[in-house]
């Protein structure tokens, strides 16, 4: 494949992540609502930079705003770059943040390099799993601060140290044994986990190719409600397979009786500073 037809199949995947989530926007800020777990990760992400006492903030990939909301609330002083591709995530974190403290930009991550801003530390929470990272890194160090700090989390399938701990979280076995309940056929699973995991090592690269020094790499281990996978499967209407009518909210209900009690989900931070 040419150079070219490569990009241009990278970019048609990007658009495709974002307008899937442009059609979860008000399914998953209801699921910010149920559970905690992006809260979590959105305020350590916050401690880690100690954010309170930046000028400037990014919030990247922000969502519907749950990070810059939880920011402006603990903080006076800090002024919010927010930047979001999706327009219904934006419509939703527009109600929700100040917007004397807070710019707002209709933007991929990867295209931040063409606004004309400087900000002391970039925050992503819950997204660098769904962009080309190394993309990321290069618009990323163009409007960081020399001394700027750039802070993302992944999920523990997103990161080679931690990719095996998660596969008593996997939901598909459990909504198989219900769909057998139900008689309905097991379907083929579309592997949205394919992408391979990052080696602290290619991290480490890609980044120093945009002068960004890996600083911290800390593994978070925290109790979940093992209910959240199937919420979170259940956000897609199309999952666990399209067709179900009416049994779909049956299906869902029986998976969440079995799939009960805590499991552990690990997540990793990252600390890059601009040198
Ligand atoms: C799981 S949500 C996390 C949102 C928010 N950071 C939070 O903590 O609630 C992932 C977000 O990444 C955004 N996203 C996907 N691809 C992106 C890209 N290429 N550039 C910037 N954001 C992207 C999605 O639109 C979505 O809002």
């Amino acid at each position: 494949m040419s150079k070219d037809s490569a990009n241009n199949s990278q970019e048609k995947q990007a658009e495709q992540i974002i307008s899937t989530w442009d059609s979860l926007a008000l399914a998953y800020d209801r699921l910010l609502e149920k559970h905690s777990i992006f809260s979590v990760m959105a305020s350590r992400l916050i401690e880690l930079a100690n954010a309170t006492s930046c000028e400037s903030v990014m919030d990247l990939a922000g969502g519907s705003g749950l990070l810059s909301k939880m920011l402006l609330s603990a903080s006076a002083k800090t002024k919010i770059y927010f930047v979001e591709p999706a327009p219904q995530m934006m419509t939703l974190a527009k109600q929700q943040l100040d917007p004397a403290k807070t710019i707002f930009y209709q933007a991929k991550a990867t295209e931040i390099d063409k606004f004309d801003l400087k900000v002391d530390a970039i925050l992503s929470n819950a997204a660098m799993h769904l962009v080309d990272l190394e993309k990321v890194f290069k618009s990323v160090s163009t409007v960081l601060e020399a001394g700027g700090i750039f802070i993302f989390n992944l999920w523990w399938h997103a990161f080679e140290e931690t990719a095996q701990e998660g596969k008593s979280l996997d939901w598909r076995p459990v909504l198989e044994k219900v769909l057998k309940e139900y008689n309905e056929e097991i379907p083929k699973w579309s592997n949205s986990k394919s992408k391979k995991p990052y080696s602290r090592e290619m991290l480490r690269e890609l980044a120093t190719r945009s002068r960004l020094k890996l600083e911290r790499v800390i593994l978070d281990r925290d109790p979940i409600d093992r209910n959240f996978f199937i919420d979170f499967m259940s956000m897609y209407p199309d999952l666990p397979k399209a067709g179900l009518g009416d049994k779909r909210s049956q299906i869902i209900q029986r998976a969440k009786e079995i799939c009960t009690g805590k499991a552990i989900v690990t997540t990793v931070r990252f600390l890059f500073r601009k040198t």
